[in-house]
């Protein structure tokens, strides 16, 4: 049934779905799919989706839109909807949008290439006898709330870390750089935030397993890992507790967080900390030349976290630590659980022990704010505009707040602040935060810095199309490294980033194809800045 099918996925959302398409397709691949970067001649198109806000589920509502009037001309069309609006918006979608034929949520995606054999069978079936496929034939995997309840945890778990055990790692469908999850799901309920709904309970995978993983990068020539988990510096995982299904050690629900602690109350249990799981990644796969890991909590980052970071050359000057407010009420109503005092206590001490600028190692700080939160006074928002001008991020995303139907904010507060405001104040902000990013890239004019080449910059892609039918395929929203890429008369420019994450771009210089520097780390010095953007040219590549 699967032979010689030909499927597209795009993907929607934070790295965590980069990561979850780049499993599916690897697995779908090994069953004898054909992937296509082009949904016009794809057989099966599947979205892995994001839900965090109204926007990023508008986007996949239209992509259906466009689908269903596809499929009234090709009844053969299977249209697949993965990820975190399939489990938000669940049978709802399904019953709105009949142009679907599949659910799949981000704690069910093991199960997807059953449920694509069965779409697939049950659409020919039914346009066999010559009638249009009904409801009763979709396709439906969600995890609802299971996975907070922990009778089905162990099983459920037990799917999905052999869905990222299985991961096919080759040596030529990367660019150097890659994802590695340590931590799934969050317990932090954020009154604002679907994320705890959609990705289910806090579990931590097995630290053999991540480093296991990272070593099978490293030999298949990655240099740069990322570690990904929603509230990345709580893992931990206690070996006490450990528990093995078929010779697979079990990931492990989070519990109450102990920060810099290695030892737990309870006598005995020996844990990897977030400190001891970077320490041996660093230490452990010395190939990996850059490790960084994404989203810090701005509490319960511990000094042994930081220490670490201090003594490990190769893990980044880069901390990725949301505010979302500047303002106390605000931070409260989000359940956020921290002060503006205590998210600034935190900023004071990372950069007291990793700001090293005369060394060459700035410490780099993004952050998220969210404006318009149900509430927010123009005291509150002024508040926010302190707190980024205090912190001085290189760069800070910018959201205006959304209701999201299922989460507390949008059950309990009223979304009061006006759309009109809303913009205001997330252009006022931008505004803001575009001068500090200006001024720390100004700053970096006449240095001369590491940057890893992740690829053509977007301008060049846009400048030259594949040739002859070289296509560059996307997984994970990177681009393979495929002929398109090399270098083709004049000196192409290619995009990479500093330890610290900032973005630069810079021609390969003549003669020099582009594929032999993608993927590694050369040194550029830098002549320009444009706030989010540094300029500079290739110092003698080696
Ligand atoms: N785990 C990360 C955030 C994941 S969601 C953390 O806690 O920092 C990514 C960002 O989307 C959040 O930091 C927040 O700024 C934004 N966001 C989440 N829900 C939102 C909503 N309902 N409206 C607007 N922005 C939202
Ligand atoms: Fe959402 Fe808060 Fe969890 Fe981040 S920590 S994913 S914002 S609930
Ligand atoms: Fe979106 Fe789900 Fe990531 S809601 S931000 S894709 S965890």
């Amino acid at each position: 049934m699967t032979a010689g099918r030909t499927v597209h996925l795009e993907t929607f959302g934070c790295q965590m779905n980069e990561l979850d398409s780049e499993l599916v397709l690897g697995q779908l691949a090994s069953l004898g799919y054909r992937l296509t970067p082009s949904p016009d001649d794809a057989d099966i198109v599947l979205y892995n989706t994001c839900s965090v806000r109204d926007h990023a589920e508008q986007k996949v509502r239209s992509r259906l839109g466009e689908m269903a009037r596809r499929k009234r001309r090709e009844p053969g069309l299977i249209v697949g909807v993965l990820g975190c609006m399939a489990e938000r918006d669940g049978e709802d979608l399904i019953r709105r949008m009949p142009v679907v034929d599949l659910l799949c949520g981000p704690a069910e995606l093991d199960r997807l290439p059953a449920l694509l054999d069965n779409a697939a069978r049950t659409r020919a079936a039914m346009l066999a006898d010559g009638h249009a496929a009904d409801r009763s034939a979709r396709q439906v995997a969600l995890q609802g709330a299971a996975s907070r309840r922990t009778a089905t945890l162990a099983a459920a778990e037990d799917r999905l870390e052999l869905l990222d055990l299985s991961r096919a790692i080759s040596p030529t469908d990367h660019n150097g750089s890659a994802y590695v999850r340590i931590t799934r799901g969050c317990n932090k309920f954020c009154t604002y935030c679907v994320v705890p709904n959609t990705r289910g309970a806090e579990i931590h995978r097995p630290p053999d397993h991540i480093v296991d993983e990272c070593r099978r990068l490293a030999d298949a020539g990655v240099i740069e890992v990322t570690l990904l988990g929603q509230t990345v510096n709580h893992y931990r995982f206690e070996h006490g507790a450990a528990v093995t299904v078929g010779g697979v050690t079990q990931p492990q629900k989070g519990r109450a967080f102990t920060a810099g602690r290695r030892r737990d109350p309870l006598a005995g249990v020996r844990a990897t900390t977030f400190a001891d799981l970077l320490k041996r990644i660093h230490d452990e796969v010395p190939a990996i030349q850059r490790l960084r890991f994404v989203t810090s909590y701005p509490r319960d980052f511990g000094d042994d976290a930081l220490a670490v970071m201090l003594d490990s050359p190769r893990i980044c000057r880069y901390l990725h630590v949301p505010a979302q407010s500047g303002s106390d009420a605000v931070l409260r109503r989000m359940n956020r659980g921290y002060t503006v005092g205590e998210y600034l206590e935190f900023v004071d001490r990372a950069r007291a022990f990793l700001h090293e600028p005369e060394n060459g190692r700035p410490l780099m700080l993004a952050g998220d704010m969210i404006v318009g939160f149900p509430g927010e006074t123009d005291e509150d928002f002024a508040a926010s505009v302190r707190l980024l001008e205090r912190v001085r991020y290189k760069n800070c995303f910018i959201f205006k707040y959304s209701p999201r139907p299922g989460t507390a904010a949008h059950d309990r507060l009223a979304d009061d602040v006006p759309e009109t405001v809303k913009r205001r104040r997330n252009n006022a902000l931008l505004a803001v935060q575009h001068t500090i990013s200006d001024e720390i890239a100004q700053g970096q004019v006449g240095r001369t810095v590491g940057v890893f080449v992740e690829g053509l910059s977007a301008r060049e892609r846009k400048r030259r199309p594949a040739p002859g039918g070289a296509v560059a395929l996307t997984v994970g929203g990177r681009e393979r490294r495929t002929a398109a890429l090399v270098a083709q008369g004049a000196s192409p420019q290619l995009a990479g980033r500093t330890d610290g994450d900032l973005i630069v771009l810079f021609d390969a210089p003549p003669g020099v194809a582009a594929d032999d520097l993608i993927g590694r780390i050369v040194p550029v010095r830098i002549e320009r800045a444009d706030t989010l953007t540094l300029f500079g040219s290739l110092i003698d590549p080696g």
